[in-house]
């Protein structure tokens, strides 16, 4: 078949790069030059495990190209994927701006189309409820043209982005158009063959699927991290609780991880926009608005056990921190924890050592932004023991594997105080301990900062 892919950012890269793999023509189209010249030379802009082989291999073979302009990938295309960002505008509800140029555009390219040829114009990214009648009208207003407009949410996981495209638990199809459903179908058959349900719903409900299925993560991720306050409190220790309720069938083990709250271009976007969602239908979603005021208050809660541990005291004082990005496997900083809790402690006048195994360029350019002249307060460390060096504590804000397992003698010989604030319970208490080291974790019971 062939594909336009517009807007070549994580979710646009990793479907046009995975629809290519399977035999198909795909353009993928993107407004911002510098990433499209990258990507014809076969550069990756982001990180992504198994992406930028799957890229060169379609490059290669001539079956994935990289444009700037809409008429080379729309007018030809049976199939066209709307995959530009939707921020969050300040009152949580999404930034269609993108949306709605790209959709005009792609509307003034179908004029160049043969008239004969009815388009299947696809929601990949993630929109308002009820945006696929908008961008039907945006697009209408450009052009006479036949298309039809379906919902196709995206599910993948940065970090495992190809993974999940190539092995997706379920394709969710939202449309009243019997034939633009088995278009869909047919493009997604190769990804499914393990027997995976492509689901056929209306655009609306598909709309709403991919909010509930966030909100609901979300939601379990936050109900643990508040329970981990209980933990705190009474004693218990949050990841014992997790192995009982983890192997409930009822319950599952996913998403019951307590830590330093969600970050990511996802969670923290969708939740808000669900919520302004409710309100805009005047059904206010009560769980959901908690879920969102519990997760930003946990970025800051090993922040505000660290002052307490201190006394008041962090000012003048080194902490080294080990993972950036808002998840392992990723180089995606948007709403990461660590970039928050490095702001508070530099804000409290202590200095940090940051690493990261794969986000440093992008916290670099984070950083300059955003402390100018404080910079100097921010050390970017060459390897994890580097960033220990002479440090009062560590701080471990994301699990990258090969944090697991450091050499604890080289890290307890260079830190200045052997003290571990676990942001995200890797580490096993009792042999940080037994080898002479203070450990904090989160609603680790015992080993709780009180
Ligand atoms: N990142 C994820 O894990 C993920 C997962 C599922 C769904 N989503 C959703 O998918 C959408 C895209 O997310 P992303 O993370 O890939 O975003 P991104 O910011 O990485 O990429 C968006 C791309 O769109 C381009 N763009 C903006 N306006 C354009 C226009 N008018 N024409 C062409 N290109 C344009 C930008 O230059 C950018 O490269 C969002 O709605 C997001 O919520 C993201």
């Amino acid at each position: 078949m062939r594909v336009a892919v517009i807007g070549t950012g994580y979710v646009g890269l990793v479907a046009g790069a995975c629809f290519a793999d399977s035999g198909n023509s795909v353009v993928c189209m993107d407004i911002d030059p510098k990433k499209v010249e990258m990507l014809k030379r076969g550069e990756i802009p982001i990180y992504e495990p198994g992406l930028e082989d799957l890229v060169k291999r379609g490059n290669r073979e001539g079956r994935l190209s990289f444009t700037t302009s809409f008429d080379e990938a729309v007018p030809s295309a049976e199939i066209i994927f709307l995959a530009v960002g939707t921020p969050p505008l300040p009152d949580g509800s999404p930034n269609t701006k993108y949306l709605e140029s790209a959709a005009r555009e792609i509307g003034r390219s179908l004029e160049k189309a043969p008239a004969s040829e009815s388009k299947i114009i696809v929601n990949k990214s993630t929109v308002p409820i009820g945006s696929h009648r908008v961008v039907a009208e945006w697009i209408s207003a450009e052009t006479s043209r036949p298309f039809e407009v379906v919902s196709n949410p995206e599910f993948l996981k940065e970090g495992s982005a190809v993974d999940d495209f190539f092995k997706p638990d379920r394709v969710v199809i939202g449309t009243e158009n019997l034939e633009a459903f088995k278009k869909m179908a047919d493009l997604y058959a190769p990804f499914v063959r393990q027997g995976n349900p492509i689901i056929h719903m209306d655009t609306v409900s598909a709309e709403i699927t991919k909010y509930a299925c966030n909100a609901f993560l979300a939601t379990r991720i936050t109900f643990m991290n508040e329970l981990s306050r209980l933990c705190e409190a009474t004693g218990g220790d949050i990841e014992e609780v997790r192995k009982g309720m983890a192997t409930d069938i009822r319950i599952g083990k996913h998403f019951l991880y307590a830590g330093l709250g969600y970050g990511g271009s996802c969670f923290p976007k969708d939740v808000k926009a669900l919520i302004s969602t409710g309100d805009r239908y005047e059904t206010p979603l009560e769980i959901v608005a908690a879920v969102d005021a519990a997760n930003t208050k946990q970025k800051l809660r090993l922040i505000e056990a660290m002052t307490r541990y201190y006394g008041g005291a962090l000012s003048g004082r080194t902490f080294a921190m080990w993972g950036l990005a808002f998840k392992p496997n990723t180089d995606d900083l948007r709403e990461a924890p660590a970039l928050e809790m490095v702001n508070a402690l530099i804000e409290a006048g202590a200095s940090v050592r940051v690493f990261d195994p794969v986000a440093m360029p992008n916290a670099k350019k984070y950083f300059r932004e955003k402390l100018g002249s404080r910079l100097t307060s921010v050390h970017f460390s060459t390897s994890s023991y580097d960033a220990v060096a002479d440090a009062d504590a560590m701080i471990l804000a994301t699990e990258w594997n090969e944090f697991r397992h450091p050499d604890w003698k080289q890290v307890h010989l260079a830190m200045k105080h052997p003290l571990i604030f676990d942001g995200r319970n890797i580490f096993d208490p009792d042999k940080l301990t037994a080898l002479g080291f203070k450990y904090f974790g989160i609603g680790r019971g015992k080993h709780a900062v009180t």
